[in-house]
């Protein structure tokens, strides 16, 4: 660790503009993102999963976390049965996320860079509470676009909330129609935006809680 820090300020920097690796312990993260209600989060994105990439038997449908931190989307994705890989810029958060299950493969990747992994490599993409840490989201969305096999679905939670802090490091203004335009641009084919209930358990409006599951079809 580079620094230490108490209880208080790592949750006042997770809850700031958080510069995790290195600095918050992967396991108080994650205790407060669960407080914050990401179980009822992973719960509600695995739900719409589930109804555009329904499991028909062997082999599940692969799909890759992005921005995975310690897990919490994808190891419920796991546990409903999907073929799971995660990815995050944190070594120490994903080797959390190996002590709480070893069969999700993970790597080491920056989503503002190129991801290791080749094109058309999964039905599935999803990416949870990271958005504030996206800089260009045209090449976000076009690597998104790469990463997935034809038909592949792109499942994209935005939390209105979250946006002011995204629109810190955005190199382009952070409005809904313009991540809309953005996911066309990349080349999906199929938009849709699926409400989910926002759940506010803030204590201020940094709290990056999921209102809308964008659902795009490449
Ligand atoms: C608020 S956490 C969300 C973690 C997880 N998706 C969840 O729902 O609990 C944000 C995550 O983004 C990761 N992150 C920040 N910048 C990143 C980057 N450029 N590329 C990949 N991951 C990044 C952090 O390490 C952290 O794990």
């Amino acid at each position: 660790m580079a620094e230490r820090l108490s209880r208080q300020e790592m949750g006042e920097r997770i809850d700031s503009d958080p510069d995790y690796e290195g600095v918050i312990d992967p396991a108080f993260y994650q205790e407060r993102a669960i407080f914050y209600g990401g179980l009822r989060i992973a719960r509600r994105v695995g739900n719409i999963v589930k109804d555009s990439l329904p499991i028909k038997g062997a082999p599940s449908p692969h799909i890759l976390d992005i921005a995975a931190g310690t897990g919490i989307v994808a190891r419920h994705l796991s546990s409903l049965g999907y073929d799971i890989e995660a990815t995050d810029a944190s070594q120490s958060f994903l080797a959390y996320l190996n002590e709480q299950d070893p069969t999700i493969p993970t790597a080491v990747g920056d989503m503002n860079g190129r991801l290791p992994y080749g094109d058309g490599s999964f039905d599935g993409l999803v990416t949870s509470w990271a958005n504030r840490f996206i800089t260009d989201v045209d090449h976000f969305t076009r690597s998104a676009h790469g990463l997935l096999k034809p038909d592949g679905f792109f499942f994209w939670p935005i939390a209105i909330a979250e946006t002011h802090l995204w629109q810190k490091r955005a190199t382009t203004l952070i409005e809904f129609p313009n991540i809309i335009d953005s996911l066309d641009r990349a080349g999906f084919e199929q938009i849709e935006s699926k409400k989910v209930p926002s759940e506010y358990k803030l204590l201020h409006p940094g709290s990056a809680i999921p209102e809308v599951v964008l659902v795009a079809k490449k």
